[in-house]
Order: C-alpha cells, then structure tokens, then sequence
C-alpha cells in the first residue's frame, strides 16, 4: 500500500515486536489524529505508554493513548485486566491537564484487577527460585483467575451483589493464599471505583462492529510486544496476555483478516526490561551510551532497560505470526553519535548458523548472534521530517532492516514528542 501513515484509513493495529516499551505510546498519539475508534486490546496496568503532546507529558497505563483526541471514541476490550485504582490515578491526572473522559468506554466483560492479585504477584515473585521481574501489577493472577473463573469482572461493579462477591472471593483469597485482606475495606474502595467508572462501562464489541460497518477509522493499540506473548513469548519470561493480532480477537471478536494496515513496531535497537534472553544484548559500554541517551528507564516500574541491537529474526518471526504491513521503527535520534552499529541477521546454534527462534527461554539464550555491521552517523536528526534528509548512513540502515525482512518503513521517529516523526 503507497499511502503514508497520517493518512491512514480503515482498521489498523498497532503491534509491538519486541519485548516493550518500542513506543506504542507515542505512534498511537501520532496516528490517533486519524482515529474515530481507538481500542486497546491487552495487557493490564503492567504496561506504560508514554505520550508527549500539547496537553503534557503522561504515561498511559490503563487509558488508551489515543484519550487526547477528543473527538474519537477509546475503548478498554474485555480482555484487558482492568486496575481501578491505576485507571483513578490517570483519570486524576488528565482531567488537571484539561483531557474530558466522556469519550472511554470499558467492557463490561473485562477481568477486574483486585488487590489480593497484586499481593500474590508479589508473593509469587519472592519464592520464584528463577525471577521473573514481573512489574508487579497483578496482572499474571488477574489472567489466572479470569482463566479458572473465579475472578470478578467489570460488570460485577454495578449489581447488587457486589458485596456479596467482593465478601466471598476475599475470604476464599485469605483462606488459599494465607492472605489478611480485610474484605469491608475492598468492597468499600470498590464501590466508590464503582461510582466513578459507571458512566464508561459498556458492550464495547457491538460499538466497534457497528463503526466498523460504517467505514469508520479503527485504530488497535496493543501492549507490551509479541516476545512477552504467554505462548509465543519466551516462556515464563513473559506476559499473560497476547500482544500480537491474537489479542485484537480475544477482546473484540474482530478478526485479523479485517485488518488493513497492521503496524509492527519497534526501536532502532531493542530493550528488555525483567528476565529472560535476549540474544542480541549490547556490550556494558554501547548500552550504558544507549541507556543514557534515549533514557532507557521503565515506564511502569523505573527499572533500567537492557539494551541490544536489533534482532531481525525476531522481526522476520513476528512477521510471519502477525502479517505485518508496515513497521515503525522508533528513536532512530537515539543512535546517532555510534561509530558502528550492528544489526542481528541470523543465529548460530550448536555451531550452524539458524533463524531458528525458540521460544523456550532456555533455548534462545543458548543462541549468539550473527551481526552485519554498518557505518554510524554523527549529525543530530531530531529536526528531519524527511527521509530523503536522513544521514546515507542512516537511511543505508533502515533500507537494510527493510530489504531483510521484506516489510516497508513507514514511519520512523527521532523525537518523543507527537510529530517528530518521518512519514515515509
Ligand atoms: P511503549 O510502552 O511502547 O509506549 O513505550 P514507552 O513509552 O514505555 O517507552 C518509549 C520511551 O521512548 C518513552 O520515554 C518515549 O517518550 C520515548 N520515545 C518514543 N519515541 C522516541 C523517539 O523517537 N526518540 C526519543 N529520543 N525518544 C522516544
Ligand atoms: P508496554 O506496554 C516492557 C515485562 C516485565 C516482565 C514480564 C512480566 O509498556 O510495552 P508482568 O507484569 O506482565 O507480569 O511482567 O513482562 N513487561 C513489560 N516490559 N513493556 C511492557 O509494557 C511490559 N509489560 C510487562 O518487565 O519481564
Ligand atoms: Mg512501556
């Protein structure tokens, strides 16, 4: 397809590549100009998308990143882990910056994250012999129990039982988990969420189909990225939700093929932030360059990032799983200053060279990594709109990443803010 992202049409989704933090935040803010709907698919409050525009700076954890477009509809699918407290705290945030509600809407199918979730997080965390790092939100034993089907949902906010369930479920948390959580305390903060949050609940399904039909534009924002995916991810160093187009299904009966534009996207280099491999890990001194420069500090948790280079098996992977139509690669600004970069092409195991992926963590920590080595640039390009401006060194980079894994470039940012970015 020939035309550029910000003119963007029919249904697109936003996938993340990696293992996070790839700037979804920010692309959603960008593309969202365009949006009628913009649904959030997965994950819970373990995420954190970083939005900078003319209301601020803010990091979107539950809200969709598309709220500061006012006029479009955001939507919360019912297999989004719901964090109350997470979605007050930003509900507070925004309205002080000037940002109206009036357009969000959460299924009320959507899994509710309950405070004994997060204690298990916690305590399940601590007695791990091998760590996870989880971001401790409870968002694992929010899945568990939606998945075992004693958790509570959004819709249990406005019947009259609520206590009752709240009452039950806390005694049954206590008595498993050797818990002492007070359930008066719960359901008195829970009915008061309960208040706040009536006006937004909703059949989110039927909203999207409807606009759908009507040929309105559908913008899907997913969280995290397709290698902390529960199964394609590297197993238990992963998430608990599906952060490929999977997602888009399990929140929105809305199937892949519908999608017109599926936008994987990624960094310059790459990050990951908690346990597991990544393959491609840059050396202490390039990392601590990369961790410096493009502030590589969680989001969520304030965790330092592990840099690597980009790993474009993993990119050729997600691929092939997700039908990608374009890529947004993200701050490209970040690496200008390296005399040398280095892009993975391929694996060695046991000796052979593979593009093999193995998803089991093990595994794809056995694998080193085969580099192809480019030629750095030295210019500042936080003003270039333009690709054709792009140093040759850079623009002989993206063409490679995109000669590779045979996906174009469409957009690629060099600054967090919304519109510093190229159209390509
Ligand atoms: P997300 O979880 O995928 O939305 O990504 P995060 O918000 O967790 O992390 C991305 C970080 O990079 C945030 O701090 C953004 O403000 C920042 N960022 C995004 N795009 C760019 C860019 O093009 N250049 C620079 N320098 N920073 C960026
Ligand atoms: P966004 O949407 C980066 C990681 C955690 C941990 C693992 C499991 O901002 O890209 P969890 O709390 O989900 O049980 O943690 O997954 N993780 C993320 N890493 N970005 C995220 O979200 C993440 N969400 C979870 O660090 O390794
Ligand atoms: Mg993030």
């Amino acid at each position: 397809m020939k035309t550029k992202l910000n003119n963007w049409k029919g249904a697109a989704a936003v996938i993340g590549i990696d293992w996070g933090d790839s700037g979804k935040g920010r692309l959603i803010d960008d593309l969202s100009q365009n949006a009628d709907i913009i649904a959030r698919f997965n994950g819970g409050s373990n995420t954190g998308h970083t939005v900078a525009n003319k209301f601020g700076k803010f990091a979107m954890h539950i809200t969709p990143s598309g709220i500061f477009n006012q006029k479009a509809t955001c939507l919360i699918g019912r297999n989004v882990a719901v964090n109350l407290e997470v979605l007050m705290q930003e509900m507070d945030a925004m309205k002080k910056a000037g940002v109206s509600f009036k357009n969000l809407m959460i299924d009320e199918q959507a899994p509710l994250t309950m405070p004994w979730h997060i204690m298990r997080d916690g305590l399940r965390e601590k007695i791990r012999k091998s760590k996870i790092g989880t971001t401790g939100n409870g968002v694992g034993p929010t899945y568990a129990d939606y998945t075992e089907r004693v958790g509570l949902k959004v819709i249990d906010l406005i019947s009259n039982d609520l206590k009752e369930k709240i009452y039950n479920e806390a005694q049954i948390q206590n008595k498993f988990f050797n818990l002492k959580i007070s359930p008066n305390d719960v359901y008195l903060k829970f009915s008061k969420y309960a208040k706040v949050v009536k006006p937004f609940l909703g059949k989110t399904i039927q909203i999207l189909k409807h606009n759908h039909q009507k040929g309105k534009n559908i913008l899907f924002e997913g969280a995290q990225g397709y290698f902390l995916d529960i199964d394609a991810g590297t197993y238990p160093f992963v998430t608990s939700s599906n952060p490929g187009v999977v997602g888009i299904w399990r929140s929105y009966d809305f199937h892949p093929q519908n999608l017109d534009h599926v936008i994987g996207i990624t960094k310059a280099y790459t990050t990951r932030v908690g346990s597991g491999p990544m393959p491609t890990k840059m050396d202490e001194a390039t990392a601590k360059q990369i961790i410096e420069k493009g502030h590589e500090v969680g989001t969520t948790t304030g965790r330092i990032r592990s840099p690597g280079w980009q790993d474009l098996v993993l990119l050729k992977y997600a691929n092939e799983a997700n039908h990608l139509t374009s890529l947004a690669i993200t701050k490209l600004d970040v690496l200008s200053g390296q005399k040398k970069i280095k892009l993975g092409v391929g694996y060695k195991l046991n000796g052979k060279v593979t593009e093999y992926v193995p998803h089991n963590a093990d595994h794809l920590g056995e694998v080193s990594p085969v580099y192809e080595d480019f030629d750095g640039w030295s210019e500042n390009i936080s003003h270039v709109r333009d690709f054709k401006k792009l140093p040759k060194n850079a623009k002989i980079y993206i063409n490679a990443i995109e000669k590779f894994t045979k996906i174009p470039v469409k957009f690629i940012s060099v600054g967090p803010k919304r519109g510093e970015v190229i159209y390509v």
